[in-house]
């Protein structure tokens, strides 16, 4: 499958080799023998993914994004972004910017994140983003924007007449997104189902760039997350922000017991059996943060009768402050670094600029504006 490649596949694919750089020619001298497939790559795959500032994570951020992001380490060059520039399209509140910058920062690095294992950097101290994404923006057709549903679904929303106050970095938000992915020679992008109309455009913008000024940037594949990881909220609908059904990785303990307590069930009787166990919230929730075999059993007891809804959201609430409880003391720990933390995103931005402005170069000397 497209983006399924092994470490080793990635090492040895030709697809992250680059055309403009020479290939190692010393193998085949030093092992004296024609390898049947040269080893044109230079590096690893690259896999990138931009995270929104926009507020605490809750559960269903974790099990759906972040944790499949901070597995991804391992298998490549992991670069990985909190993207305040693309918030400004939508939170204006400069105060509430930083504050979420950094309570991703912490959230990422608490739950796992190894600095030394991936580049993690704040999206706008790396300008030659913004830089790129115009030159992105002159090849961009303006029908390739008007067709994308995040746009669409915003205006959709909005009164007659009223499309002309949108903001126009909410209509060019996709070509951004674009320069995020080809500043860095991005091979993998792993995203929610709803960017994957992004990446499409993003992989026809590099087209055009590439089929207007020669070979240029490089096409990244997507990887696009199954909607069936999707984490209940609440109230059984998906967990999101919008709803305002969250469970947050690192809440509040009384409040969270609170809204955990709350969870709406039927009205059967404790001893009654119930022969939908499986489909009850707290138990889903439950396989997420509990072991199995605990899980189970939950299930089974609530299955075979005798167990009551508090006792089963009791547990739950117990499991769930159990499962974050080293990632939660590690956030505390960090907070109180903050300039430890600072200075892995400075270093992070280093590291990243240096290859955005290499890819920026290229761009630049290919479009004639060196
Ligand atoms: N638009 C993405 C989101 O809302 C965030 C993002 C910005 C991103 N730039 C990116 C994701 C580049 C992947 C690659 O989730």
């Amino acid at each position: 499958m497209r983006g399924e490649l092994s470490a080793v596949a990635a090492l040895t694919d030709r697809r992250y080799g680059f055309p403009w750089q020479p290939r190692r020619r010393s193998h085949s001298a030093t092992l004296g023998f024609e390898l049947r497939r040269p080893l044109a790559t230079v590096r690893a795959m690259r896999i990138l993914t931009g995270i929104q500032p926009s507020g605490a994570l809750h559960l269903g951020n974790y099990f759906g994004a972040m944790r499949p992001a901070i597995e991804l380490q391992a298998q490549g060059e992991a670069f990985y972004f909190i993207a305040n520039y693309h918030s400004m399209t939508s939170l204006s509140d400069p105060k509430l910017r930083r504050q979420y910058t950094l309570d991703v920062a912490l959230d990422f690095l608490a739950c796992g994140l190894d600095p030394a294992r991936c580049v993690f950097w704040v999206q706008s101290d790396v300008p030659e983003v913004a830089e790129l994404a115009w030159l992105l923006s002159t090849v961009t057709p303006m029908g390739l924007l008007e067709r994308c549903h995040s746009f669409k679904d915003k205006v959709a929303k909005l009164g007659d007449g009223e499309i002309g106050s949108v903001n126009h970095g909410l209509f060019a938000y996709p070509v951004l997104m674009a320069a995020d992915i080809l500043a860095f020679d991005s091979n993998l992008v792993p995203v929610g189902k709803d960017q994957k109309q992004h990446l499409e455009v993003t992989r026809d913008i590099a087209g055009k760039f590439n089929q207007q000024y020669g070979q240029t940037l490089v096409i990244p594949d997507p990887r696009i997350r199954e909607e069936g990881a999707a984490v209940p909220g609440l109230d059984g609908q998906k967990m999101s922000k919008s709803y305002g059904n969250t469970i947050e990785i690192f809440g509040e303990e009384k409040a969270t017991r609170k809204k955990i307590m709350g969870i709406v069930m039927d009205s059967r009787t404790p001893a009654e059996p119930k022969p939908d166990a499986d489909k009850n919230l707290a138990v889903q929730l439950l396989k997420l943060v509990a072991p199995a075999d605990v899980a189970m059993d939950f299930e089974n007891r609530l299955r075979a009768g005798g167990l009551g809804y508090g006792d089963l959201k009791k547990a739950l609430f117990e499991h769930y402050w159990q499962h974050f409880a080293t990632a939660r003391a590690k956030r505390t720990e960090l907070a109180a670094n903050q300039d430890y933390v600072r200075q892995i995103l400075r270093d992070g931005a280093e590291k990243a600029r240096a290859v955005a402005t290499k890819v920026l170069e290229r761009a630049k000397s290919a479009s004639g504006l060196d």
